[in-house]
């Protein structure tokens, strides 16, 4: 029979996303309209780990909706990665008299809070939160859309400078393993090439496709460049590449780097991570657990965890076509 929920336990995990604060709110919030108690998790499972736990109520968590990053922390813990360092975890929330545990991270998060709960038996809750937006059965994940808008604002500020000049700009986005922000934000920032880990055609393709390019009265261009892409060398060897084959573009690099994962989260995120913090709770009442609270069609859905963390199906071919249609 399940343990009647008490207080719930909430922490913040892996690369940090804008969003994540109000998603800390919603779960802190909506244990105190059901009148539980709620106990705030610092630096992920490493605090787990080193016991930094702290009981929290509706008034902590004020005036956090606005802001990026998490209050909680976040860290990635080897430690964690051990059976010993699981056992500590496990230990430190018995003695906080948790009952549950909603961890709010990407597929390493759920990775982790799936060990917590086959190994101890623990009740474990996910909610999405990553700019990668790489985490299966939810439409989106907390954070995305806030860095897509920030990606997009940057390339349209890069766009201002390279028409000026007439120059070629390569700009890398966050994306490890998964394309979704360079292909959205290179369509949004009207890019003329989107390079992203989930197809390589090579380098050849995009030598001819940029010769095009000039052919057809292009004084300018932006290549987006997902951090993962596999064409097998770094932005800068590829724009290297390209000078050597392509003398008369002036080529600049941009690496946008980790202004992606700050800034205040759009009101998107903000809604989004208010729905999963309250639909986390909500699940947990309902005898919920070993899941993902995501987003289908507005809606707030229970996903398996360790369906969510495949990761593999976000990738829309039909997106491809769009933007090479509407870059020609
Ligand atoms: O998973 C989110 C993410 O921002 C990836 O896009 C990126 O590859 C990674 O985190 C960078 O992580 P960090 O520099 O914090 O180790």
């Amino acid at each position: 029979m399940q343990t009647k929920i008490k207080k719930i336990g909430v922490l913040t995990s892996g690369g940090d996303a804008p969003g994540m604060n109000a998603a800390i709110r919603a779960v802190v919030r909506g244990c105190a309209y059901h009148g539980l108690e709620c106990a705030g998790i610092y630096r992920g499972f490493q605090g787990l780990i080193e016991n930094d736990i702290e009981d929290l109520n509706a008034r902590s968590v004020r005036n956090i909706i606005s802001r990026g990053g998490t209050f909680l922390k976040t860290a990635r813990s080897n430690e964690f990665r051990t059976k010993e360092g699981r056992e500590k975890a496990h230990t430190n929330l018995i003695n906080a008299g948790i009952d549950a545990l909603v961890v709010i991270g990407g597929d390493g998060t759920f990775t982790g809070g799936l060990l917590l709960d086959k190994e101890f038996n623990f009740p474990v809750i996910g909610i999405p939160a990553t700019i990668d937006n790489d985490i299966s059965g939810t439409d989106y994940t907390i954070g995305y859309d806030t860095a897509l808008n920030t990606v997009v604002e940057a390339i349209d500020k890069i766009r201002d400078t390279a028409s000026s000049h007439n120059r070629l700009f390569l700009v890398e986005v966050m994306g490890r393993d998964a394309g979704a922000i360079a292909l959205n934000a290179g369509i949004g920032a009207g890019a003329e090439e989107i390079l992203i880990p989930e197809e390589d055609h090579g380098i050849e393709r995009l030598l001819e496709s940029l010769q095009r390019s000039r052919e057809s009265g292009k004084t300018s261009s932006i290549i987006v460049v997902s951090e993962g892409v596999k064409s097998g060398k770094n932005i800068f060897e590829l724009a290297e590449v390209i000078e050597k084959n392509l003398s008369d573009y002036d080529i600049r690099v941009s690496v946008l780097g980790h202004i992606q994962r700050g800034g205040s989260p759009s009101c998107s995120d903000r809604v989004l991570a208010s729905k999963l913090g309250v639909g986390a709770v909500d699940a947990i009442l309902a005898g919920e657990r070993t899941i993902m609270v995501g987003i289908s069609h507005q809606q707030v859905v229970s996903v398996p965890l360790d369906v969510a963390i495949k990761g593999g199906d976000k990738f829309d071919r039909n997106l491809r076509r769009v933007a090479d249609i509407t870059s020609i």
